[in-house]
């Protein structure tokens, strides 16, 4: 079997797990927008599908209004005690309802309560009135809430995926993977490092 890319991410995130690493499956996620003005933020991969990567976001913020207008993104992972990084270019969409709601109903209560009552990446005056009706919400309310209607997931396909890895006298290995048209075949490729 050729190597697949995304199998061998999925197997450095569960290194970086069992290794004891905080946050093994947080990446920086870089967009651009409509004029190619790029920005970045971190956030938590929840899925490596077949041939996609899934993390969930509130689908009224930057990210996702810069993925509404140019769906060219970047995923940039690094495991610094690992000697690891791995860095994906991709397409981005929103994903299915029904995933987002799944992984919406597998967040902890309070994530739950934190997504309905704070506009994410709106301007306040005060984090008190949030924090008020967030703990007013959780003491009153008899069940969770559901997933809010612009609330989901974003689906990434890569198009290539570079695995560095560190090598004591510097000739670190960097594997580039490319994506062979729609077929879901991939070249492998070795670059100097
Ligand atoms: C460790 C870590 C994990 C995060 N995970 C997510 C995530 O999975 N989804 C998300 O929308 N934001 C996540 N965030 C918050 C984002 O970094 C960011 O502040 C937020 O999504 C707003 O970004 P935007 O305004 O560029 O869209 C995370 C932040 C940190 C530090």
């Amino acid at each position: 079997m050729p190597a697949h890319p995304l199998r061998e991410l999925e197997a450095w995130i569960a290194a970086a797990r069992e290794a004891g690493v905080a946050h093994p499956a947080s990446v920086a996620f870089v967009t651009a927008d409509a004029e190619g003005r790029p920005s970045a933020r971190t956030v938590t991969l929840k899925r490596v599908d077949s041939e996609s990567l899934v993390f969930t976001s509130a689908l009224w913020t930057r990210k996702a209004r810069d993925v509404a207008a140019n769906p060219h993104v970047a995923l940039l992972f690094h495991w610094p005690s690992l000697g690891r990084q791995v860095h994906v270019t991709a397409t981005a969409r929103v994903g299915p309802r029904a995933l987002a709601e799944e992984l919406f109903d597998e967040r902890e209560e309070l994530h739950r309560w934190q997504a309905v009552v704070s506009r994410q990446g709106e301007p306040i005056e005060d984090l008190e009135p949030l924090r008020d009706r967030l703990a007013h919400l959780t003491r009153v309310a008899e069940t969770p809430p559901t997933c809010p209607p612009d609330w989901g997931v974003l689906e990434l396909v890569p198009s290539a995926v570079e695995l560095w890895e560190e090598a004591p006298d510097r000739l670190h290995e960097r594997r580039l993977f490319v994506r062979e048209g729609d077929a879901g075949g991939w070249t492998e490729r070795l670059l100097a490092p």
